[in-house]
Order: C-alpha cells, then structure tokens, then sequence
C-alpha cells in the first residue's frame, strides 16, 4: 500500500480543485492518499483589498515565514512515498503560506528522502518561483521528482487586467462580460487528473527517473521565453524594492505604506510600459539568443537545480 500526502494552500479554491483531480487517479489504486490545506494562525485575506495585496509584496518577495497552524501528528509522524505539494505564487516568488511550510522544522521531517511532486496554479510567472521551491525542498533534503504548472493561458496584459478583478473581488468571472475569464482555464482544471495518472505509474514502480519526462509529453509546463526573461529582470528589481520597503516598517506598518502606493505605480508602469519595449527588443534579439533560450527552455522544464 503506496502512501501518498497531497498538500497545498489554496484562497479562492482553484488549486484545491487542481490537486484533487491530480490526486484522483493515485486514490484509485492501492494506495493511502491523505490531504491537507494548510492553515496559518493570522489567515490573509480573500477578496484582497489594495493596501493588504501590495503590504505582503516585501515579505512574499523576502520569502519571510509567518506563524502556520500546526500540522496534525498523524502526518509528520507518517513516511509518505510521495508528497504532492500545491502552491501558488505570490510575487514571484512561493505564496507566504508555502515558504512558511517549506521553511518549519516540521517540514525537513516530513519531506526528508520523500519524492515530491510540485503543482503550481498561477497567472504565469513561476518560473523563479520554481527556482526558489528547489532551493527549499533541497534544503530540506527532499527530492524533486516532478513539476506541473498551470497557468492563465491568455496574453500576459489581459491576465494581468482579469487577475486583479479575481483578487479584489473574490469571484472568477468575466470582467464586464468581455474578458475572458482569470486564472487557470475550467478545462484545464477539469483535465488535470491526466497528471495523476502518469504519477501512478511511477509511484508503483518506485522509479521517478522518467516521470518529468512522461509528464512534460502530457504538457505540464510550458515555457514561454518572453516570460523567462521578465521573470529575471524582475526578480532583480523586486530584490531591490522589497529590502527598501521592508527597512521602513514591518507587515502593516504605516510607515512604510508610502513607498508601497509607489511601488503600486512602479509596477503598473512596468507591466504596461516597460514589458511591451522589452517585447519589442526580446524579438529583436530573437535570433542571436536563440542558443541560450533553448538551454533555458530545456532547464526550467526540469527538475534540475543549477
Ligand atoms: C499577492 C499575490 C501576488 C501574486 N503574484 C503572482 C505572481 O507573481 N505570478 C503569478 O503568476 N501569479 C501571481 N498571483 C496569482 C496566484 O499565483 C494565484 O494564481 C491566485 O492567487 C489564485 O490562487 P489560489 O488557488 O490561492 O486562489 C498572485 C496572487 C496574489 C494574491
């Protein structure tokens, strides 16, 4: 009998939904599946409201834990054979809730010498986020045997507009009847269950080798280069941003609500001026960066940790 842990963290439902359908074909088999949403003792809030959505922006960014609720005995005290974890991003980075459980001393426990199967639901920037998770289930000892990552498949500008009305108004529509709706596509959710049974396969032979290659033929992840070089040059300057910020004052502090509504601007300046001359440029430069954007394409595929 395979035991199997699906964790994850979820506001609005949508990865709860991915994770469980994953998850339905391993419980079909000969197997224990045991699930948990992570909980933490201050929860944030869903709808979000603008002050709150941009003061977590240093500690998401800071990979800062916060105060979890404990996870129950029964699991830390179980070895799983695998460990399904569901995350989202926030800020490019892992969402609070995750690098608080990747970062607990419960969770070198739990993952230590565990294969672990990543699951991201978010608009689509995870590509760092990803980055920052190896480096955590590492430190961890854990050992990354698969990533699927599912992703708001429209244009980045019209998933930035249809995101921000998900968040602030808590309800997954289409904004004023002509956008399309946020977030990961129903079909895509509804599909996903495909994931699971590639992972079964693997879980009954004990043999993960193979299971990153089986899941990317099933369309796991996809890469968009454009997206990839956002992703870094963000990441720089939100390392930047997010320090800054984050010397004026603590979560919720009101010294340091000043310089968030400037980074509010930062970040809507950069998302509509900024993104479109980089576009511009990055096709520009297409052809002579041809070599390396294949290299990354094959590496952020992987489950490789550089
Ligand atoms: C504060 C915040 C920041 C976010 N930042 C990103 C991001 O950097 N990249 C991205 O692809 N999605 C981002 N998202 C979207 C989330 O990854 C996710 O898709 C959304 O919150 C729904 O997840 P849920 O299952 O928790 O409801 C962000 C969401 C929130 C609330």
């Amino acid at each position: 009998m395979k035991k199997v842990l699906v964790i994850h963290y979820s506001q609005s439902g949508q990865l709860t939904e991915i994770v469980n359908n994953i998850a339905l074909p391993i419980s079909e088999g000969e197997t224990v599946v045991d699930y948990y949403k992570i909980e933490l003792e201050k929860e944030f809030p869903f709808p979000w409201n603008k002050p709150d959505f941009f003061d977590v922006f240093p500690e998401s960014f800071l990979q800062k834990p916060r105060v979890l609720k404990p996870l129950p005995t029964e699991i830390i005290n179980k070895k799983y054979d695998l460990i399904i974890l569901g995350y989202q991003v926030w800020y490019l980075s892992p969402s609070i809730p995750i690098n608080s459980l990747l970062k607990s001393p419960e969770a070198k426990l739990l993952f230590k010498n565990t294969p672990v199967v990543t699951v991201i639901g978010c608009r689509n920037m995870w590509i760092m986020a990803q980055e920052k998770v190896k480096r955590l289930l590492n430190n961890c000892e854990a050992n990354l045997v698969g990533n699927i990552a599912l992703v708001d498949r429209h244009i980045n500008h019209i998933s930035v507009i249809t995101i921000v009305q998900w968040m602030f108004t808590g309800v997954k529509k289409k904004y004023l009847g002509i956008f399309p709706k946020p977030g990961v596509s129903q079909k895509d959710i509804n599909e996903s269950g495909k994931f699971g049974g590639v992972i079964v396969e693997s879980l009954f032979k004990s043999d993960y080798n193979e299971l990153q290659d089986n899941l990317l033929k099933i369309n796991a992840v996809k890469i968009k280069p454009f997206l990839v070089l956002v992703d870094k040059r963000a990441n720089v300057l939100f390392g930047k941003w997010a320090m800054f910020i984050s010397k004026k004052g603590g979560a919720g502090s009101e010294k340091r609500q000043v310089w968030l509504k400037l980074f509010n601007f930062y970040l809507l300046f950069a998302i509509w001026i900024i993104a479109p001359i980089v576009f511009i440029l990055f096709l520009l430069t297409y052809i002579p960066f041809m070599g390396s954007i294949k290299k990354d394409k094959k590496y952020y595929s992987s489950i490789e940790l550089k």
